[in-house]
């Protein structure tokens, strides 16, 4: 049987270092990964792997850092060529630029295209697995799935539900959308590395007749995962009370009508009162951090840790396009920043297990990918830690791993991912950027 022996630096995790401190991670400067039918055998220091493994081949990265492929818990594939547009908040925002958007999507060629650009992009940021809205046109989500499928990717994504506050073009029913939702679901759901989420956009933009729908297919398919927003901005907010004005809070409209639960991922959760928090964490609801969204369209400082703390599952997200980049060390980098507008250093381990493990958990996933630890899918993002002159000299100053790492971090981007490897394949070419589909 074909083994693969990766050399460089390794890093893992043995428990969550928000809970457990920095003792949570297993660090080898010389370490090594044994690879074998996409699967990580074993991590361990390189002398002692090479030792017992004579027999397979090695693929020597040097002192570059080997980490779990990185998660994104929230995006929208089909916003890529929106992204960076300039000047709105949320409601205009959607109103200008995404909607119009994403009405394209109903030609099977357009999704394709982008669905292409999407993985590409990822990929090249060492992104791969990720949640994905999709549109309302069951074209988009074909599109996603069988661009994900080709590449061997462990990708979750849904068809939108919307049947109201949409533009004519851009909304199903409450029955089209559980319809359309059930087939799609039926025909992607476990195929190969493939998950379905049953995505309603946010209660503004469905009935309670179609939220209803939503939460009875959930209930029907439970293995599923269901993604949408919550508490992202202040207006959004008051639009929602006036929706739906019987309703003490945002959350209580999702847990009315079965939308809470494990596998539950809501996006940005930022205005949360403590009846929602108790609410999330009792239902094991997870959320989503989209720190580069939150400062881009203006929404807020979402906490991270006092979420954490409460025992919330938390990934990070880029929610590209109203998230302003692909790289998840960016992202890194905007939760950081975000975390000390709160008065909150969150540590580099603390950041990384958000764009991994913690990433993986929210989405139900983190027994599979999210860790470097044996009996995981060979998911593996290969991190340059000098990728540019500033990087390279701020990092050679560094006294231990999260000095050499941090500046990556903060200034890092695409250029700073090596290699990124898909259940164990490498999906650069050995030079430059330009991805592998099969
Ligand atoms: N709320 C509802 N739809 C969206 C979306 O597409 N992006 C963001 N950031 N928030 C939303
Ligand atoms: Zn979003």
């Amino acid at each position: 049987m074909a083994t693969t022996l990766l050399l460089g630096q390794t890093l893992s995790f043995d428990d969550n270092p928000f809970t457990a401190g920095l003792g949570a991670v297993r660090h080898h400067s010389t370490g090594a990964i044994l690879l074998r039918d996409g699967m990580i055998v074993e991590v361990g220091d390189a002398s002692d792997l090479r030792a017992r493994h004579v027999d397979c081949t090695v693929v020597d990265h040097g002192d570059a850092l080997l980490i779990a492929g990185f998660v994104d818990s929230h995006v929208h594939y089909p916003q890529t060529g929106i992204i960076a547009s300039w000047g709105k908040r949320l409601i205009d925002w959607l109103e200008t630029y995404t909607f119009p958007e994403e009405m394209r999507f109903g030609d099977a060629d357009h999704a394709q295209l982008i669905a292409g650009m999407y993985f590409d992009f990822s990929l090249a940021n060492g992104i791969t697995s990720a949640a994905s809205f999709c549109t309302i046109h069951p074209e988009s989500v074909d599109a996603y799935f069988t661009a994900a499928q080709a590449r061997g990717m462990r990708m979750i994504g849904g068809k939108v539900m919307m049947d109201r506050n949409a533009p004519e073009g851009l909304r199903d029913t409450a029955q089209t959308g559980y319809d359309q939702s059930k087939a799609l679901l039926e025909k992607w759901h476990g195929v190969d590395r493939l998950g379905y989420a049953i995505t309603p956009r946010f209660a503004p933009t469905s009935t309670p007749a179609q939220l209803q729908a939503a939460g009875a297919l959930w209930a029907e398919s439970p293995t599923c995962a269901m993604q949408t927003h919550l508490s992202e901005q202040r207006e959004e907010i008051q639009w929602m009370k006036e929706l739906y004005p019987d309703h003490p809070d945002y959350l209580s409209v999702y847990e009315q009508y079965g939308l809470t639960g494990a596998g539950a991922i809501m996006g940005h959760s930022i205005y949360l009162t403590e009846r929602e928090i108790t609410a999330l964490a009792a239902t094991g609801s997870g959320v989503a951090h989209c720190p580069t969204s939150n400062t881009f369209i203006g929404s807020g400082l979402c906490d991270v840790r006092g979420l954490m703390q409460r025992g919330i599952p938390i990934g990070l997200a880029t929610d590209v396009g109203g998230g302003s980049s692909f790289s998840m060390l960016r992202t890194m980098a905007a939760a950081y920043e975000v975390g000390q507008l709160r008065g909150d250093s969150l540590h580099a381990a603390e950041l990384l297990w958000l764009a991994t493990q913690g990433a993986a958990d929210t989405l139900r996933i983190g027994d599979k990918v999210g860790n470097l630890v044996a009996g995981r899918e060979a998911d593996i993002t290969v991190l340059d830690l000098s990728s540019t002159p500033v990087i390279a000299q701020r990092a050679a100053r560094a006294d231990d791993i999260w000095g050499a790492l941090f500046p990556t971090i903060m200034l890092g981007d695409d250029r700073a991912v090596r290699q990124v490897y898909v259940a164990g394949r490498p999906m650069m070419p050995a030079k430059g950027h330009q991805m592998l589909p099969d």
